[in-house]
């Protein structure tokens, strides 16, 4: 597969080529672990109302780009209330951890509702994962990285903890490449972080400093303002 859905576009490769990728801010917001964790709590209660349907697209198009085998470990970063911890296959072992107390019981509960044995839920930071090194053969963030104060930090122990030759796969929304729109993006990112997230995470800037080379990016959701970013850990 291409990189971008419309391969070979010479502003793509400018794009996540810029000369100041390695150094540039990600996003005008700050948030720390507390805040993003009661904002959370609050949510719990209505989140697969407000994100779930709505967001579910790109969740199925990510679940193909893992390319699962029976057998394979997978982590989810960010469970939330355990939305695609019922879309694995049951022949893989899925760890799911989150930071938020409220979201984890909401997976739980899920997951005992369905009978998801295959499926073991933790409390943990994303930023400080307990697992040893090269413990997963997929490790995949859906909807997370624009939640965290440091995207790079967790990155890193994403690619820490999958295995040489395992996929990282992060389904996001990122800053658009749209002049208009990023600046939109950037003066409303101070509120959203209410509601969960930071709305001008720069995508190329991300990727560059958590050195993650992608194998595709697609578009996904409606309207089409989220990315699906399939790596391959080196
Ligand atoms: C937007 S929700 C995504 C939930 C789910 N993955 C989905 O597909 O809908 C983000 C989740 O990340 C969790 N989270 C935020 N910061 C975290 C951190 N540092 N470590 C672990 N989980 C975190 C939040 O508590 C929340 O449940």
């Amino acid at each position: 597969m291409a990189l971008f859905e419309q391969p070979g576009r010479r502003s793509d490769e400018d794009y996540l080529a810029s000369s100041d990728v390695a150094t540039r801010a990600l996003s005008v917001t700050v948030v720390e672990n507390d805040f993003v964790e009661g904002v959370y709590d609050k949510l719990a209660n209505v989140y697969d109302l407000a994100f779930g349907p709505a967001l579910n697209p790109g969740r199925l198009r990510a679940l193909k780009r893992m390319q699962l085998l029976p057998g394979q470990r997978i982590l989810e970063v960010g469970v939330g209330t355990g939305i695609n911890a019922t879309l694995y296959p049951r022949d893989c072992s899925i760890v799911g951890i989150d930071l938020s107390p409220s979201m984890l019981e909401k997976a739980r509960q899920r997951c005992k509702r369905r009978d998801a044995s295959h499926v073991r839920l933790l409390s943990m930071d994303a930023a400080a994962l307990t697992f040893p090194d090269r413990s997963f053969d997929v490790v995949y963030a859906p909807y997370l990285i624009s939640v965290v104060p440091d995207p790079v930090k967790v990155a890193l122990e994403m690619r820490r903890v999958c295995r040489r030759g395992g996929r990282i796969v992060i389904l996001n929304h990122f800053r658009s490449r749209s002049p208009l729109l990023s600046r939109l993006e950037r003066a409303i990112s101070p509120l959203t972080k209410y509601i969960g997230f930071k709305a001008d995470l720069d995508m190329p800037a991300f990727l560059a400093q958590a050195g993650l080379t992608p194998v595709s990016i697609e578009k996904v959701n409606v309207p089409r303002i989220w990315s699906l970013v399939t790596c391959i850990n080196e």
